[in-house]
């Protein structure tokens, strides 16, 4: 089977009891049983392929943890299809909770008063784990995670993020075919999350596992996956791989140019005119500063070449928007959708 994950149309609505404005209201509204639809989820469809990293980004309430939710089997969809490894998430949870791994890192769900060693101890023999793989896996998140001082520690006392570390552990401890991450990486210091995401690539290859990562923070995302799926207001807006991306959104590049004497208006029109013929635009020319941007990647050269032949030049840097700075504009104003 080549299909790890198979979305058709996806929806889920959530049900809420219309609340009446002030305090008298929220009591009255606790009797009352009228209700409205939200649409967490509209519509989607996608498939991904076993061994492929895909990162789920979108606004807070876009629906990525619903979806997530549903893959995973502890919501039921309100509309479409979906099937994990074959199975119905909601209808199959247990035959499929053998192979799947999953955390949801605004709610880790370790939270025993046994000590970290005994939690994993347990989830061996609850998940029946080969000794062979355990001994893989176990080691490699000890090592890997740091988590060899935390052992002898109740979950329940650990830190959020020690908790986190461990959440993540426990859920590739079965070495499962298909893992879904919400948020692995959240509260957690910039060192620990670099190991974080060292330690989910390395498993993710070794094992060959499908990786459905959610967040906020891009790095995850561009450190740990090839895929992206941009979820707005619970319909996906994009579907495709990183650098495809970026060359929908990010389509302009700069040249910024730092020039020993400002340029004169004259001198500034002749410039631009052929700015424009080589495929750019003219964005700046104040003091010191010159801002060319353009769209095409091949374009740059020629513009520089213009650019040092035609002004005294004392810095020169190109730039490429980066990925952050793509999905902030277009969480911040709506694109059409296609
Ligand atoms: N149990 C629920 N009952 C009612 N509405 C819900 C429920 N869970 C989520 N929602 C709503 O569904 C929408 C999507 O929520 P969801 O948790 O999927 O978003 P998200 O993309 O994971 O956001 P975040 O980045 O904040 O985690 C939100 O508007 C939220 O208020
Ligand atoms: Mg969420």
């Amino acid at each position: 089977m080549d299909s790890a994950l198979q979305v058709e149309k996806l929806s889920k609505s959530y049900k809420r009891r219309v609340r009446q404005p002030g305090l008298l209201g929220a009591a009255k509204s606790l009797f009352s049983s009228q209700t409205e639809e939200l649409q967490a989820v509209k519509n989607i469809s996608f498939s991904i392929k076993r061994g492929e990293r895909v990162g789920l980004i979108g606004e807070n309430g876009a629906g990525k943890s619903t979806t997530l939710k549903m893959l995973t089997g502890i919501i039921v969809p309100t509309g479409g299809t979906l099937e994990v490894l074959g199975r119905v998430p909601w209808q199959e949870r247990r035959q499929l909770a053998l192979n799947i791994g999953v955390v949801f890192g605004q709610r880790p769900q370790l939270l025993w008063d046994i000590p970290v060693r005994e939690t994993f101890r347990l989830l061996k023999t609850m998940y029946r784990i080969p000794d062979d793989v355990y001994q893989v896996t176990y080691t490699e998140a000890v090592k890997r995670l740091s988590l060899e001082p935390l052992l002898a520690t109740p979950v329940r006392q650990l830190s959020l993020g020690q908790r986190m570390r461990c959440d993540l552990a426990a859920a590739l401890l079965h070495a499962p075919a298909v893992v879904f991450l919400d948020e692995p990486t959240i509260g957690l210091d910039l060192s620990v999350k670099e190991q974080v995401r060292e330690y989910i690539t390395d498993i993710q290859e070794k094992f060959g596992i499908t990786l459905l990562i959610t967040t906020h923070d891009l790095k995850d995302i561009t450190e740990t996956c090839d895929r992206l799926l941009l979820l707005d207001k619970g319909s996906l807006l994009f579907d495709g791989s990183i650098k495809a991306f970026e060359q929908k959104y990010a389509s302009d590049r700069r040249i910024v140019a730092e020039v020993r004497k400002p340029v004169e208006a004259e001198e500034r029109a002749t410039l631009e005119k052929e700015i424009i013929k080589l495929g750019g635009t003219l964005k700046e020319a104040e003091g010191h500063k010159i801002v060319v941007e353009h769209r095409e990647e091949g374009a740059a050269p020629a513009l520089t070449q213009l650019l040092l032949s035609r002004l005294q030049v004392v810095d020169l840097n190109l730039e490429k928007t980066d990925i952050e700075t793509i999905v902030t504009r277009i969480y911040r104003q709506p694109v059409g959708k296609d």
